[in-house]
């Protein structure tokens, strides 16, 4: 895709993901109709839906050809296969459990990719009012300003963003909080903020100095950690090994 076809797409998206932070902004006041995935804290609301389809709607009707990734198609079957073609991955709600109870750390994450590369992230918290936006090549920003990491590479210093993750089988709770020992006593501190975009977006705003989390999709992490972060100066692995040492 060329510059003027990046931001062509951009431009759109980021019209059609203001009007799907109108739909969270308000829906979160509300009462939820709440339905579980994978298991009974794996959530799903009605508003995850609506958002999903307004975003994947508005994008097919501007861009015919692009083919799409969304959170909430593929619990609902459809394929999550990503091709050289334009593709749009969309976490509609990231942060659901948060959403469901009312806490501000909600976002809609949006990335597209072509070529299997990441050229436009666009990641909103309507709540707090908080846009990240990144192109490729073209720097991270929030709220039209331009962000960058901390650049902290003292541990003993570093805020750390962890999640905990949805899955709930033994073993993997046992990995979760054996990192979470090994880690904790070293940190200057660890956080968890609910939402892997919002998590990740923190750490390209320099508000936090690292970011980790096991068996992430690719809808928490086609905007905020193939993009947005890396756009503001960060590193970005997937782990080899799922404890820390
Ligand atoms: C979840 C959030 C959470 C992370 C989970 C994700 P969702 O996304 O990002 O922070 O720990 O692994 O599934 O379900 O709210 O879109």
């Amino acid at each position: 895709m060329d510059s003027a076809e990046i931001e062509q797409c951009f431009e759109v998206a980021l019209g059609l993901v203001k009007e799907a932070g109108q739909v969270v902004r308000e829906a979160i006041k509300k009462q939820k109709t709440i339905e579980t995935k994978s298991c009974n804290v794996d959530l799903v609301t009605e508003s995850d839906k609506a958002v999903e389809k307004l975003l994947i709607e508005g994008l097919a009707k501007a861009f015919p050809s692009h083919k799409f990734i969304g959170e909430e198609s593929t619990a609902a079957g459809a394929k999550c296969v990503l091709t050289h073609d334009p593709t749009w991955i969309i976490d509609p709600i990231d942060g659901t459990m948060n959403f469901v109870h009312s806490l501000p750390y909600t976002c809609v994450s949006v990335g597209l990719w072509a070529g299997k590369e990441a050229l436009v992230g666009i990641i909103f918290n309507p709540v707090l009012d908080q846009m990240f936006t990144a192109k490729k090549g073209q720097g991270a920003y929030l709220n039209g300003e331009r962000i960058r990491v901390s650049g902290q590479k003292d541990l003993s210093q570093a805020l750390i963003f962890a999640e905990m993750g949805t899955s709930r089988d033994p073993e993997k709770v046992k990995t979760v909080l054996t990192n979470l020992t090994t880690l904790m006593p070293r940190a200057h501190g660890v956080r968890g903020m609910g939402s892997a975009a919002l998590g990740i977006a923190s750490i390209a705003a320099g508000w936090g100095d690292a970011y980790y989390h096991l068996s992430l999709h690719c809808w928490d992490t086609a905007a905020a950690a193939s993009l947005l972060v890396v756009e503001a100066g960060a590193s970005c692995v997937t782990l080899q090994a799922a404890h820390l040492t």
